[in-house]
């Protein structure tokens, strides 16, 4: 194989496709695509994201100190593509999406119900690594589709049709 110098950014792919959703103090609920996220954890189970500064959405995490990412499949598509589009700055976009929400169970931020897996994450950390600030978000609580569950509480991946 002939190699040859290529882009930095966004070096590593598939880049992850979620959603991130975030209450204000004042109690407002939003949500945003993420793309810079993963896992950083095993033991204790952590996961990271990347917010940029000028989004809505990152006061409210970075006052609540909570977040949720949510899994998405193809059927909410549309909604996610919305979501990622828009700022909750320019337009009401939870509700002009009609997007089902639930109070968390752990932390104060709305899960999005129509998504498969849902996270809760307490924020442990941070860091302004350039354009994004990376959240390091402690796992507090999983939501998952019962459908995806096996017995010992793993979830089959496989079967979540990503976007
Ligand atoms: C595929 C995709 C990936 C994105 N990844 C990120 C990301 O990792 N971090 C981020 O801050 N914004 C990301 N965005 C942009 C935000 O989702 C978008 O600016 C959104 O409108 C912000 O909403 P808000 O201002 O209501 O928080 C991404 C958008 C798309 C379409």
């Amino acid at each position: 194989m002939e190699k040859q110098e290529a882009n930095k950014k966004g070096a590593i792919q598939p880049m992850p496709k979620v959603l991130v959703s975030c209450r204000g103090l004042d109690g407002e609920d939003n949500a945003l695509v993420v793309g810079y996220c993963g896992n950083c954890s095993y033991a204790p189970p952590m996961v990271m994201i990347g917010i940029v500064p000028t989004r809505y959405s990152y006061d409210m995490i970075k006052k609540s100190g909570c977040f949720v990412v949510n899994i998405v499949d193809k059927r909410y598509k549309e909604t996610f593509d919305f979501l990622g589009k828009y700022s909750k700055r320019d337009c009401n976009k939870l509700a002009d999406m009609k997007v089902n929400l639930e109070d968390g169970k752990v932390v104060n931020a709305p899960i999005l119900s129509d998504c498969p897996v849902n996270i809760e994450c307490t924020v442990v950390d941070s860091i302004m690594t350039g354009s994004h600030e990376m959240f390091i978000g402690k796992v507090e609580y999983v939501h998952a589709d019962s459908n995806l569950v096996d017995e010992e509480g793993n979830i089959d991946f496989t079967k979540i049709a990503f976007i």
